[in-house]
């Protein structure tokens, strides 16, 4: 096995926090990858020798970015959807169906081709790993499709035939919750790691997020939602009940909700490119840290309520509009999405970990925020290989 020296590291975030701080940050380091692994983090003074060496010239790096919820099968795009909220229109779930029409009818190689397009702009963005939901397809052959498809990019598959009812199913919502926690269950297992419902007037209510949830754990899948997006609702407690691994959007909480996520340990995933893509107030993610809850940033990268790939952009929003520090939104972006998706080899820098990293064109993370909209990624590698 080959082993690689990065040196010159002005400002490493190593997320360990045996080095003190949130991010355990090493100034003036050095770090060594063995493969497709983390070897060895420190002073650069103190590095071991390595097969290769690169001097990184005083740059920051950072783990890579952990995006924890993306919808990324989709064909088409709604332009116009956005164009006219952007004049007042509201936002609303009812947009789905335009995109699952576009998927349905789209072939599979343009859906791939998608994917790999929408991949390869994330990472040229910093993100490392990725979650990618279906949910645009909502039949058993469209949604096994989109999550073959998405198994052939990342392990963080998710399963959301519970996104919205199809119109083929409009006058028989309780016959799609059947179908869904039924044949479409059984059609996914094995192509996916997680099950998501979105829990929201529109969508699903909460009998039919429990229904389907516990389906879906049942068979072995792990739980998370789409919670309290458009309004205040019982999708944060369910996620909570059930032991959801994330409970995402959070954007209108109430008091009980945000007890129950600090007594419960589920993540809230906090998604600002969605509030900012839809006009909705931004969540306080102070209240939720304040709490004690785990939260993770990710951009939910969809179509249809925010169409961002970029996880510094979410991390721009987060310090400017949800009062989060630039260290907590870092943190949140990599070692809390690492978190929302129950991975421990990923969103840190530390001996054993894959070695999934971001070399800054900055001196040190906080130009993140500090220099919102510009391309900051010099580069990026994911186990270990530059690219
Ligand atoms: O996470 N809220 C549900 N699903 C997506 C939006 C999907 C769409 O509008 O196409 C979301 O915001
Ligand atoms: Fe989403």
């Amino acid at each position: 096995m080959t082993s690689l020296l990065l040196t010159g590291i002005g400002s490493l975030v190593t997320n360990d926090p045996a080095r003190g701080g949130l991010l355990g940050e090493v100034r003036d380091a050095a770090l060594v990858i063995e493969g497709s692994t983390i070897a060895w983090v420190g002073s650069r003074l103190e590095a071991p020798a390595a097969d290769g060496a690169i001097d990184v010239g005083g740059r920051a790096v950072i783990p890579g970015f952990v995006d924890s919820h993306a919808h990324l099968v989709f064909a088409g795009d709604r332009a116009e959807e956005f164009a006219a909220r952007m004049t007042g229109t509201p936002y609303s779930a009812g947009g789905i169906r335009t995109t699952v029409a576009a998927t349905r009818q789209a072939t599979d190689e343009q859906l791939t081709a998608n994917v790999a397009r929408l991949v390869t702009e994330m990472r040229r963005q910093g993100t490392t790993t990725v979650e990618i939901k279906s949910g645009y397809g909502l039949t058993v052959s469209d949604e096994a499709r989109a999550l073959e498809i998405a198994g052939q990019f990342t392990e963080e598959t998710t399963y959301l035939g519970a996104h919205v009812v199809p119109a083929e199913y409009a006058d028989d919502p309780s016959g799609y919750v059947s179908l869904v926690t039924g044949p479409m269950l059984e059609a996914v297992v094995g192509h996916a790691k997680w099950l998501d419902v979105f829990v929201e007037r529109g969508a699903f209510d909460e009998d039919q997020g429990r229904a389907i949830l516990e389906a879906g754990l049942a068979r072995g899948l792990g739980a998370r939602v789409h919670a309290n997006q458009l309004g205040e609702g019982p999708g944060v407690q369910l996620a909570c009940s059930v032991g959801a691994a994330a409970a995402d959007h959070c954007t209108y909480l109430t008091d009980a909700d945000v007890d129950a996520l600090a007594s419960s340990g589920v993540v809230a995933g906090l998604l600002p490119a969605i509030e900012f893509s839809t006009r909705s107030p931004y969540p306080n993610a102070r209240r939720l840290i304040d709490a004690g809850v785990t939260v993770a940033l990710a951009t939910d990268c969809n179509p249809g309520s925010g169409y961002s790939s970029s996880m510094p952009f979410c991390i721009a929003l987060a310090v400017r509009e949800m009062h989060m520090t630039p260290d907590e939104a870092l943190w949140s972006a990599t070692a809390g999405g690492a978190a929302s998706l129950r991975r421990t080899d990923v969103g840190h820098l530390t001996p054993g970990a894959q070695a999934n990293l971001t070399v800054l064109e900055a001196p040190t993370h906080l130009h993140l925020s500090y220099r919102p909209g510009v391309p900051l990624i010099s580069q990026t590698y994911m186990a270990g290989r530059m690219g």
